[in-house]
């Protein structure tokens, strides 16, 4: 079994990946919390394909399982999902150091993540993160929360879990799709922090995706090395943790100007990165060859590169003024100085991002 530390004092805590570990996580569950209850949150899909392992192994260990399924989909992660789960876990009888766990992908372990923040004034918390977005990504770091009508993620909390367990195996059961979106984080970590990582994915990225059990291991466990030395550095946000948006200044308008149907995040993520890339060129950060390294591994991938064409780069400058990680007006970009190294620019003059998005 794969151990990752995330080292924040007295809240940190282990990551355990290994493929099969699903069937052990009563066990585990077992070293770290004392309570005898824990409320699973799940939603239908990923119940139907992992629920029983889990089930079973949670009472196997002597744990009283309480089941909640929310409906599948970003649109319910909202305040009215979390009000239901509260019930829930009145229902269940859950107290005080009693356990909420999130199986499933980053919208569950984010809703979960944040009834475990606030019920009772906050109870232990698991990740069992099921896509692959969320085992590199969301259940590492402590963001927790809900969307509001007029805005993503505007309603939450830093709230760092006991453990998280990643089981790669559960990937087999995800869409092909939703796999690829999940790699649009994992090459960010390369761009961001780590040249000989982005270069092995240039070597492995097929076995990767065909979710080759060691290299899929390699590949989730560095991501969440990364992920975690970022996190260990700056849990709140302040500073450094900022990288980790690097490709979702332009993501998130992109997602935004299409109404969120369009795109899955990474694909839009992807279209950010190599976007920001093109920008570091012409504020001349980043050679143009290392662009094309960067835009040919998310074309294997099967990854977008390019805003398309009937979207116009105005509507996106609009969408970036309205997101909340807009400063003062002033466009923020984390910008690659290198593959493996970046710096976050703040005051990008507009007339730069436009000519970067028309390529
Ligand atoms: P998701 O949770 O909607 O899951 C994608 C789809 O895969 C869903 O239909 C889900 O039911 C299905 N699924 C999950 N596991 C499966 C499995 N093993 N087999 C088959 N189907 C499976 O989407 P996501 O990409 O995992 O997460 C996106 C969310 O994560 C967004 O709400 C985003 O804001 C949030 N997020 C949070 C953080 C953070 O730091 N907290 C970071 C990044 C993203
Ligand atoms: N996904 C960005 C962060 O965790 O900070």
């Amino acid at each position: 079994m794969t151990e990752v530390r995330v080292e924040l004092g007295p809240r940190s805590y282990p990551i355990y990946i290994a493929s099969g570990s699903l069937k052990e996580l009563g066990k585990i569950a077992g070293r770290y919390l004392t309570g005898k209850r824990v409320l699973v949150v799940t939603n239908p899909v990923v119940a139907g394909f992992h629920g029983g392992t889990v089930k079973q192994s949670l009472a196997g260990a002597g744990f009283t399982v309480c089941e909640a399924e929310i409906p599948d989909g970003e649109e319910f992660k909202n305040l009215s999902t979390v009000a239901g789960l509260y019930d829930k876990a009145l229902e269940g009888g859950l107290e005080r150091g009693d356990a909420v766990l999130a199986l499933g992908g980053g919208v569950v372990g984010d809703v979960a993540g944040f009834v475990a923040a606030t019920y009772m004034r906050g109870v232990p918390f698991v990740q069992v993160p099921t896509t692959l977005l969320a085992q590199v990504d969301s259940s590492v770091g402590g963001k927790v929360g809900v969307n509001h009508p007029r805005g993503k993620n505007i309603i939450g909390a830093f709230y760092q879990p006991k453990f998280v367990l990643i089981d790669p195996d559960t990937l087999s059961t995800l869409p092909p799709r939703e796999v690829r979106a999940g790699l649009a984080e994992v090459i960010k970590y390369g761009v961001i922090w780590d040249a000989a990582f982005f270069s092995w994915l240039e070597t492995n990225i097929i076995q990767v995706l065909s979710l080759e059990p060691a290299a899929l291991e390699y590949a989730i466990a560095t991501s969440c090395r990364i992920k975690a030395a970022v996190v260990s550095a700056d849990e709140k946000e302040e500073g450094m943790r900022a990288i980790l948006n690097f490709g979702h200044t332009v993501g998130h308008a992109l997602e935004a100007v299409t109404g969120y149907q369009r795109f899955v995040h990474g694909e839009a993520v992807a279209v950010g990165m190599v976007a920001a890339a093109r920008l570091a060129v012409r504020l001349g950060y980043l050679t143009p060859a290392e662009v094309g390294r960067m835009a040919a591994l998310l074309s294997r991938t099967g990854l977008p590169q390019a805003v398309p064409p009937n979207i116009i780069p105005e509507a996106l400058l609009e969408a970036m003024h309205r997101d909340k990680k807009v400063a003062r007006g002033r466009l923020t970009f984390v910008l690659p100085e290198a593959i493996g190294r970046v710096r976050i620019v703040q005051g990008v003059p507009e007339e730069e991002v436009r000519a970067a998005l028309e390529g």
